[in-house]
């Protein structure tokens, strides 16, 4: 990889802003000062330093976020705030939303430049369990729990069975899915004559949102997570 690419996707500045700290002497390779923005680098194995300080290689980034609501699931849009706009310092490395939370929806979504990543968890054929807190208009009942588990007909057809379980706070109940269709859930609640009030994502998988976030907030995943996700990274 050219040691101008390598600076500009770590986030150290523009390509241009990159050839200039380049020619001002401070970049050093090896201990080497390298001027050439054509220098070609290793990565995994050259140290690359700016006035001493390493630059340490970042190749793929996996994050949890906790969404508030207001921002779209998309990577730019010139009418909304996105998702990815909440990541700043990882905006250069081509981040984007693990599926889709609709702008209103709050809670758990997954932020990578990891195609691969996305593809087990978000591929039709995967059935990942994703899990909503929900607050409805109505109350939920033990005939709305037999249709979840039956499956809900939708417009495009039968929705797969789902788990809808009260909680002891009125208007509030758990749902988990098994697919992710287009405002799945709240279609899902207007089919049994209910309503969503608000929505929020708790988990994915065995994967919960860290309560510790506040809206906005994101971290990296853990080996923990991944293993929750029923991944090996
Ligand atoms: N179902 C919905 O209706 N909306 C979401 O954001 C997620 C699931």
């Amino acid at each position: 990889m050219r040691i101008d690419k390598f600076l500009a996707n770590m986030g150290v500045g523009t390509r241009t802003e990159v050839k200039q700290l380049l020619k001002s002497g401070s970049v050093f390779i090896n201990e080497q000062k390298e001027k050439s923005p054509k220098k070609q680098i290793d990565p995994n194995n050259d140290i690359i330093k700016i006035n001493n300080e390493i630059i340490q290689y970042i190749d793929k980034v996996y994050l949890m976020l906790n969404k508030p609501k207001g921002y779209i699931s998309a990577t730019a849009d010139n009418q909304h705030q996105t998702v990815i706009e909440l990541v700043k310092s990882y905006q250069f490395l081509e981040i984007f939303p693990v599926g889709r939370l609709d702008k209103d929806t709050e809670g758990l979504l997954l932020i990578t430049n990891d195609g691969a990543f996305n593809h087990e968890l978000m591929s039709p054929t995967k059935h990942v369990s994703k899990t909503y807190e929900v607050i409805s208009e109505k109350n939920i009942t033990n005939n709305d729990i037999n249709s979840f588990k039956m499956g809900i007909e939708l417009n495009e057809g039968l929705a797969m069975p789902a788990t809808l379980v009260k909680s002891d706070e009125p208007y509030k109940s758990f749902v988990t899915i098994y697919e992710g269709r287009y405002h799945q859930v709240k279609r899902m609640f207007h089919a049994i004559d209910n309503e969503v009030l608000a929505l929020k994502r708790v988990s994915i998988g065995e994967l919960k949102l860290d309560e510790s976030l506040g809206p906005g907030e994101y971290r990296h995943l853990t080996q923990q997570d991944f293993k929750q996700l029923g991944l090996n990274l």
